[in-house]
C-alpha cells in the first residue's frame, strides 16, 4: 500500500499547503486585458506589497515567484515581464512578517556560489522565511542571454543541477551554528575550527567556501522543484521539501505523489518529507454560471492570432504552425525536440487526445490557466474539489494560480481559505519558526 494510502487515513494533523504562484498581473495569459487588471503598476512595489499581503492574511505558506530569464515573443500580447526574483524576494522580506518567499532561480544560468549567498542573505533579512524554487531552465531564448549557443541537453542540465544543489547546500552548512564567539574580553570573533570551506572540485564547478556570511536562521534553506520528468523527479525526491507539479487527472496525480514519496524514501528520508503541490487555478463566482463566464472571459482575452508562436514556445521549440487551428490536435509526443521540457508537452497532447480537443481550444486551454488545471465554481465547489484532491493523496496542497492580481488571489484567500480552514484543512494562524519548521510541521 503506497504512502499517501495509508497516513492520509491516520493522520488526522495533516494540513494542506498552500503556494500563491505570483506573477505580474495574474497567471492567465493576456489577463491584462481585464479591468480587474492593471498592468502599469506590475512592476511597482505597492502591487507586489498588496500581493504578498493577500497571500499572508489568507495564511498560504509561501509567495513564489517564477522566472524564466526571457520573454520572448509572446510578450507582445502577455504583459509577464520577469522582474529579478532575488531582488523582488528582498523588497517583499521587508512588507511582511510570516509567510515564505520563494523564488525560481537557474541551475543552468546561475553560479552556486552566488545562489547560495544571495538566499543567506534573504534568510539572514526574513528571520528564516525563504526558498529556492530550483530549475534547470528549458528555453533556448534564455540560453541565449548568457553567451550559450544552444541550452544544453536535458540529462545534461539535470546533471549540473545535482552538483549545482550540492554545492549550494554545503556552503549553507559551512558555518556551524556557534561559530560567532564575539567574546569581546578576549577579542576572538569567530571560532574558526568551526567554519568549514567545502573544497568542492566537480564535473562542472569549484567552490572552496564557506560563504562570508553566518549560518543562516534555516541553515537548509527550503527548497522546492517542478521538474516532472524522471531525472527532474529524482532531484526533487533527494532534495525538496516542496514538489510543484502539473496534474489534470486525480488519480493520475495521485499516482505521482505516491511515487514522490516512494521515492523521497529510496533517498533515505521520510515518505512525507516532501509535500506535493499540484497547480490550480480558481476561477470563482457566486453562482457556477459566473464563473463558467468568467472562464470563458479570460479565454477570450487570449489572442489566438498568435497560435503558432504561442504553441512553439509550450512544445519545446517544435513548429506546429502547419496546423489547422480548427483541426483535431495531433499525437506528436514522439516529436518532441530532445531537450524540451518533457513532462508538461507530453501531458498537454495526451489531454487533448483523451478529450479530442482542437488545436486551438488546446492552446486557449493553456493561455488560459498556465498549463494547470482550472477549477471553476463557486467557493464551495472549489473547497470541495481541493480537500477531494487532499483527502484522498492526490495532493498535500496546491500552487494556487491566480487568474488575475491581485483580485483573484484575494477572491480565494476571502470565499475559499476561510471554508478549507472551516474544515480544519488550512492553518488560521502561522505556527511560530522558520518556514523549515513551519512546512514541515
Ligand atoms: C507550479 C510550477 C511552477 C514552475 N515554475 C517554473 C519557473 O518559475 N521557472 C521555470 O523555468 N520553470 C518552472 N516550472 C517548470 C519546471 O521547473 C520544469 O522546468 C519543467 O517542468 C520541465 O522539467 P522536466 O522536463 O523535468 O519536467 C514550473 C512548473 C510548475 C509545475
Amino acid at each position: 500500500m503506497g504512502w499517501s494510502s495509508v497516513s492520509v487515513a491516520s493522520d488526522m494533523t495533516r494540513r494542506m499547503r498552500l503556494a500563491a504562484y505570483v506573477q505580474g498581473v495574474g497567471a492567465s495569459q493576456a489577463v491584462w486585458r481585464s479591468p480587474r487588471t492593471d498592468a502599469s503598476k506590475a512592476l511597482t512595489l505597492g502591487h507586489w506589497a498588496e500581493i504578498a499581503s493577500t497571500a499572508e492574511a489568507g495564511r498560504f505558506d509561501v509567495v513564489f515567484v517564477a522566472d524564466a530569464l526571457t520573454i520572448g515573443e509572446q510578450i507582445a500580447t502577455d504583459s509577464t515581464e520577469r522582474p529579478d526574483p532575488i531582488a523582488l524576494l528582498g523588497a517583499l522580506a521587508a512588507v511582511t512578517d510570516s509567510i515564505g518567499l520563494i523564488g525560481t532561480v537557474s541551475t543552468t544560468f546561475s553560479d552556486p556560489f552566488t545562489v547560495a549567498r544571495q538566499f543567506a542573505t534573504l534568510d539572514h533579512l526574513s528571520g528564516g522565511r525563504v526558498g529556492w524554487n530550483i530549475v534547470t531552465t528549458a528555453i533556448q531564448a534564455a540560453a541565449n542571454n548568457f553567451g550559450s549557443a544552444n541550452l544544453p541537453v536535458h540529462a545534461d542540465r539535470y546533471e549540473r543541477a545535482e552538483e549545482f544543489v550540492e554545492i549550494v547546500t554545503r556552503l549553507w552548512d559551512a558555518w556551524d551554528a556557534d561559530a560567532i564567539v564575539a567574546d569581546r574580553a578576549t577579542g576572538r570573533y569567530v571560532d574558526l575550527e568551526r567554519v568549514h570551506p567545502i573544497n568542492h572540485v566537480g564535473e562542472h564547478f569549484s567552490v572552496e567556501g564557506p560563504l562570508p556570511v553566518r549560518r543562516s536562521p534555516q541553515g537548509r534553506i527550503t527548497l522546492s522543484q517542478a521538474g516532472s520528468s524522471g531525472p527532474g523527479m529524482a532531484l526533487g525526491a533527494k532534495w525538496a521539501d516542496l514538489a510543484f507539479t502539473t496534474q489534470f487527472d486525480q488519480a493520475d496525480s495521485r499516482d505521482f505523489a505516491q511515487r514522490m514519496h516512494a521515492q523521497a524514501a529510496e533517498f533515505g528520508r521520510a515518505e512525507d518529507a516532501i509535500s506535493v503541490l499540484p497547480g490550480i487555478m480558481p476561477i470563482i463566482g457566486s453562482t457556477e454560471a459566473e464563473a463558467r463566464a468568467h472562464a470563458d472571459e479570460l479565454a477570450g482575452f487570449v489572442d489566438v492570432g498568435a497560435l503558432g508562436a504561442f504553441l512553439s514556445h509550450h512544445f519545446g521549440g517544435l513548429d506546429l504552425s502547419d496546423l489547422d487551428p480548427d483541426g483535431p490536435f495531433p499525437d506528436v509526443r514522439d516529436d518532441l525536440p530532445a531537450n524540451a521540457s518533457v513532462s508538461r508537452p507530453r501531458l498537454y497532447i495526451e489531454t487533448a487526445l483523451r478529450e479530442g480537443l482542437s488545436v486551438r481550444r488546446l492552446a486557449q486551454r493553456i493561455a488560459m490557466s498556465l498549463g494547470h488545471r482550472p477549477v471553476i465554481g463557486t467557493p464551495e465547489q472549489v473547497a470541495d474539489d481541493l480537500a477531494g484532491w487532499f483527502g484522498n493523496g492526490a495532493a498535500d496542497g496546491f500552487v494556487v494560480l491566480a487568474a488575475d492580481l491581485p483580485e483573484g488571489l484575494r477572491d480565494f484567500t476571502e470565499h475559499v481559505v476561510p471554508l478549507l480552514q472551516d474544515r480544519g484543512l488550512v492553518q488560521r494562524d502561522y505556527a511560530p519558526g522558520t518556514l523549515r519548521e513551519r512546512i514541515g510541521a
